[in-house]
């Protein structure tokens, strides 16, 4: 796995992240309007939602510029408890954003890497993830495999 370079950390998303998160993933899609209120609330949410193991289900994290606390890069695993698989659990990366400033970096793919692990650390038999026919070959290079496609209905 590509490892942090010095002047980044990554850890779990907290209030302050607020603006930062929100640039970062409206490189990704339509963010809305949401209130730093709405956005705490949402946090405090992820932070009760518990797994039987009582480690947490949503696990949003942030990759910062040390020095300075910019957001360079968000995403979230959010992980499944099933009855198949012996009531196995599942990983599914969600959410993916490097803000455009720090593309190019390998953020994405440290990024990417640091969620797998913790996918597998909580233990998961697998971690899944849907993306953009555009964005395969960078999830190639973090090892994920093309599996079935991608269905949807919207509302
Ligand atoms: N296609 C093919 N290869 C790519 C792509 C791509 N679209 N993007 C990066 N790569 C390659 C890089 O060249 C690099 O290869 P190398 O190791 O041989 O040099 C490797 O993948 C790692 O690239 P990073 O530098 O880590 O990529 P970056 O930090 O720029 O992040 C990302 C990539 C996340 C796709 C970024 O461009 C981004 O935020 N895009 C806009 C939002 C988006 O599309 N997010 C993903 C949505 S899918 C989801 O959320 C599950």
């Amino acid at each position: 796995a590509t490892t942090i370079p010095n002047d980044y950390t990554v850890r779990r998303i907290e209030s302050r992240d607020f603006e930062g998160a929100k640039t970062a993933l409206a490189g990704l899609t339509i963010v809305g309007e949401i209130s730093q209120k709405e956005f705490d609330s949402i946090l405090n949410y992820w932070d009760s939602v518990l797994l039987p193991t009582g480690e947490q289900a949503y696990n949003t994290f942030v990759i910062t510029v040390k020095d300075t606390e910019r957001v360079a890069a968000i995403g979230t695993i959010f992980i499944e408890k099933k009855i198949i698989h012996n009531g196995g659990l599942v990983g599914h990366i969600e959410d993916i954003a490097v803000n455009s400033d720090f593309r190019g970096q390998k953020l994405g793919k440290i990024l990417i890497d640091y969620l797998s692990s913790v996918g597998k650390q909580l233990g998961c038999y697998k971690t899944i993830l849907d993306c953009d026919v555009k964005n395969v070959g960078f999830y190639e290079k973090c090892d994920y495999k093309e599996a079935g496609i991608e269905m949807q209905i919207r509302y």
